[in-house]
């Protein structure tokens, strides 16, 4: 059987068992989504959102991108952010990074790969804010893991200064942005230290938070 012709079979069988254990499933989800979640991650195969989560479809809108980057000219994530914020109204922005991660271990390489290397650079510019730190570890391996959870406290960093985000607090919508981390290891996630609910304080919890990944 073609591969793909596989998934055809299996989203049959999927949408048979959802429907047999739920038969209002199909109907109430066609009708709307209300997702009080948006999850910004890595485009990586291994980090599938709804399934580490343990969510069903209509609870989590979900954003994926190489290295789950925020870059303020992003017309697509600045969209997708401005939707889930705006019209679903989520309460909670989760910036995922992942142990691993491809694109990071590139960016921290830094040889060059075409079109992908300018995408890349936006991570390169966060190692270069942390150079102190970064070559004060042991390990290559252990600067790549160090970079991945830089760029996730970067990236919450850029998500809060966004003008939707900024506005909704504003406006005292509730809104919880915050900086995880994924181990393909033991598929375990963990909380990086880095949640913002206003505006107010950004830069300081920023920094307490990368010093927190020092230990100190
Ligand atoms: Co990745």
């Amino acid at each position: 059987m073609p591969e793909r012709v596989a998934l055809l079979a299996n989203n049959r069988t999927w949408a048979e068992q959802m429907a047999h254990e739920d038969p209002e499933f199909f109907a109430r989800l066609a009708s709307q989504q209300s997702p009080k979640f948006l999850w910004i991650g890595c485009s990586d195969s291994r980090v599938p959102a709804n399934q580490i989560v343990g969510m069903s479809p209509g609870e989590i809108f979900v954003h994926r991108n190489i290295a789950n980057v925020v870059v303020h000219t992003d017309l697509n994530c600045l969209s997708v952010i401005q939707y889930a914020v705006d019209v679903l109204q989520v309460r909670h922005i989760l910036v995922v990074g992942h142990y691993g991660c491809g694109g990071v271990a590139a960016a921290w390489a830094g040889k060059p790969l075409g079109l992908i290397d300018n995408w890349l650079r936006h991570i390169q510019d966060v190692g270069s804010r942390h150079r102190a730190m970064l070559a004060a570890l042991p390990t290559e391996e252990a600067r790549v893991d160090r970079l991945t959870e830089l760029n996730v406290l970067a990236q919450v960093v850029d998500v809060c200064r966004t003008t939707m985000v900024q506005d909704a607090w504003r406006r005292g919508h509730v809104l919880t942005v915050s900086g995880w981390i994924y181990s393909l290891r033991d598929g375990l996630l963990r909380d990086l230290g880095l949640s913002r609910s206003g505006v107010e304080g950004l830069d300081e919890a920023h920094d307490a938070a990368v010093r927190g990944l020092a230990g100190g």
